[in-house]
């Protein structure tokens, strides 16, 4: 061969090898779904939930119990596939004999009834939507049934029918995309999600370029995310004629992961970015102190009695997992301090401490959840924030399944081989065999309640003993943590994740102290007072009512439930800003086995304050008043209150005026 033709032999050689279809490592990978198991107060919560309404939904309500996507009758568009993603967590994380059963049966239904073309599930959703936002062929059921199905396929490998369907779906979804996506609006919108599923098949045996074709088709034909949030337009209540979709807070949450999951295609900071962007913007303009954005059910800023959608909640805190998972390091610190105020605060505190009973919306100061004569809801009618099975809409009641699961499965993930990080944090225990070698890692803790000392324990079993590297989160809020190990202690830096090396037969303890720390709104000067990740409220005892479910005159068997409350709640507070811990006191006592119960709470925060008694409830709204601009006057007599977690209370004030 001449100097020529060489040249041009590695010119070729080196174009095929630029064209080997490649993604970005992710920072840090998930465990298989399934080798983290809660302990502890998490493990008590996650079987609330299964012995809640997740275990009977199946039977009790049409649109799951019945749907199109098992042969019912009923729902056979986004409600099934909702619950499925949700439900194989939940079941294979409880080792439910019952629940697995369910769950085995529902997906093989599910994947041996797929059509021959990749079809899979009924063709038409079939009721509850209009025409036209439930038309024919709509892909976006496919995405979010998908979801369910790599779960399902991790959790089970010897399924290997699972991920063929999954395959021949993907195929069936580059087809459909032939006529775009503007027919579909909601697919149109939550396109990401099939990335999510694109990317999982690409990552587990399937790296071919058809996959990033298709990632390249989705997002030429879907709505433009990484525009929404680096130019982000929306800095106030919007309305349904000036931005609808793009500012739908189930949307917009799950959307929030768009920028990394193309990131990992297309290499651009831009993307890489763009979460974080999302995150600072939907905090700034519509952040609730509980952690999520108002969306009720579009962005509705930053005022106390707007309300955010369950869905938005769910969405929000897996889109927030994702991306901890593909950013790693770089930012998946940041974005396991918003998942865990998420799920400590806003995820618990719209359901009833069983989980019986959720709502649609839930507000930050929710004084009464009443029917009303009108409502400050962009899009969500008189009775949104009423408790039940399925109060106003029932999305959220196929979809809410998803929030306690995904949150165990995110604890910890995977570096590398024996590089393991503690993006979030609560008790839990996981097996991994390392090197051939099985080690086991056991996080001993009552935070987010009592303290904020972890201890994480790590065994070889016996086996030789091999070098560890843990990767320990160190949220943002804190400061003076320290990590121990053998016997030395280190002081730690705040907002990153810190590297620790250690063995296979160690204990590290991580002691993140909890002070109260009073957050400074700029809505009507109001504050919120937190302690670590939890936000504290004041707790209202309230009764209950049923309330008869009529539309056109036709009452349905189901019931939802109306909240007064028999306290007063019209209070402002007596805090020092500057010196917080002087103002707030907390006790501490110990967790129930409901962790979230306004019956008996973990942590109580004692506080100095007055009643203002022109703060009154709007009767038409059904709804506290205005909060009043800070600071206030009072003239009454000054009382301690005591506050509560807000993720275990059903009415409550959250936010408040201060005292002059
Ligand atoms: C919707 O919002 C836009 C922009 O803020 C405003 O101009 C318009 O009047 C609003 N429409 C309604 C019906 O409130
Ligand atoms: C580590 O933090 C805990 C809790 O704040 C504190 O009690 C302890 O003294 C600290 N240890 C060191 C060595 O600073
Ligand atoms: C594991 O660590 C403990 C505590 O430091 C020690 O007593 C024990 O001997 C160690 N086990 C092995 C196999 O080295
Ligand atoms: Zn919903």
């Amino acid at each position: 061969m001449n100097t020529i033709a060489l040249f041009c032999f590695l010119f070729a050689l080196s174009l095929i090898h630029a064209q080997e279809p490649r993604l970005n490592k992710c920072g840090f990978e998930t465990l298989r779904l399934g080798t983290i198991n809660p302990e502890g107060w998490l493990k008590d919560q996650l079987f609330v939930q299964a012995d809640g309404y997740s275990r009977r939904v199946d039977e009790d309500w049409p649109d799951v119990a019945q749907s199109g996507w098992i042969g019912g009758m009923y729902e056979g568009w986004e409600r099934f596939p909702y619950y499925l993603d949700g439900f194989v967590g939940l079941a294979v994380q409880t080792k439910d004999k019952q629940l697995l059963e369910k769950l085995h049966k529902h997906v093989g239904y599910i994947v041996s009834h797929q059509d021959a073309d990749g079809w899979l599930g009924p063709v038409e959703g079939r009721g509850t939507m209009g025409k036209g936002l439930n038309p024919k062929y709509d892909p976006w059921p496919q995405f979010c049934i998908l979801k369910s199905l790599i779960q399902y396929a991790e959790a089970f490998p010897e399924n290997e029918k699972v991920t063929i369907a999954i395959g021949k779906s993907l195929r069936k979804i580059e087809e459909r995309l032939s006529v775009g996506l503007d027919p579909f609006i909601w697919a149109k919108h939550r396109w990401q999600d099939a990335v999510v599923v694109i990317q999982w098949y690409f990552d587990h045996g399937h790296a071919e370029q058809w996959l990033l074709d298709l990632t390249t088709k989705l997002q030429s034909v879907g709505f433009d995310w990484i525009e929404h949030y680096h130019n982000f337009k929306w800095t106030e209540k919007v309305n349904m004629s000036s931005c609808f979709l793009p500012c739908h807070g189930v949307n917009s949450a799950q959307s929030v992961k768009t920028g990394l999951l193309l990131w990992r295609q297309t290499n651009k900071e831009l993307d890489a970015d763009n979460p974080k962007e999302a995150i600072k913007n939907l905090e700034r303009y519509h952040g609730m102190p509980s952690g999520i954005f108002s969306s009720d059910e579009l962005y509705a800023g930053l005022g106390t009695r707007q309300g955010a959608e369950l869905c938005t909640v769910v969405e929000y805190m897996y889109s927030l997992e994702v991306s901890a998972m593909i950013s790693g390091t770089k930012y998946g610190s940041l974005f396991g301090d918003v998942i865990e105020r998420v799920a400590f605060n806003s995820l618990p505190a719209t359901f009833d401490p069983a989980m019986n009973y959720h709502q649609y919306v839930q507000q930050t100061n929710q004084v009464t959840c009443k029917m009303s004569e009108t409502t400050l809801f962009t899009n969500v009618g008189n009775r949104g924030n009423l408790y039940g099975k399925a109060p106003h809409f029932g999305c959220c009641t196929a979809n809410y399944h998803q929030g306690w699961p995904k949150f165990v499965q995110h604890l910890w993930m995977k570096q590398s081989e024996s590089t393991f990080a503690a993006v979030l944090y609560a008790p839990s225990s996981f097996t991994f065999n390392i090197k051939d070698q099985d080690v086991t890692f056991r996080t001993i803790t009552n935070y987010p309640f009592l303290d904020g000392l972890i201890t994480i324990q790590i065994s070889n079993n016996g086996g030789p003993i091999i070098p560890i590297t843990l990767l320990l989160r160190i949220p943002e809020w804190s400061s003076n943590a320290n990590v121990t190990y053998n016997g030395q202690s280190v002081m730690v830096k705040s907002g990153t994740f810190h590297q620790v090396s250690v063995t296979s037969n160690s204990t590290i303890t991580l002691n993140i102290p909890l002070q109260v720390r009073i957050q400074q709104h700029s809505y009507k000067n109001a504050i919120s007072i937190h302690r670590g990740p939890l936000l504290f409220s004041l707790g209202l005892a309230y009764k209950l009512k049923k309330i008869e479910n009529c539309k056109h005159g036709e009452c349905d068997d189901e019931f939802d439930f109306e909240v007064t409350p028999l306290d007063r709640w019209n209070y402002a507070l007596k805090i020092d800003k500057t010196n917080p811990d002087n103002s707030v006191k907390f006790i501490t006592k110990s967790i129930d086995k409901i962790p979230f119960n306004h019956l008996s709470v973990p942590v109580l925060g004692i506080v100095k304050a007055k009643s203002v008694t022109t703060w009154t409830l709007d009767e038409k709204l059904q709804a506290a008043g205005e909060i009043p601009d800070s600071p206030v006057k009072s003239d009454e007599k000054e009382e301690e209150l005591v506050l509560v977690p807000f993720g275990s209370t059903n009415a409550r004030i959250a936010m408040f005026p201060t005292l002059e």
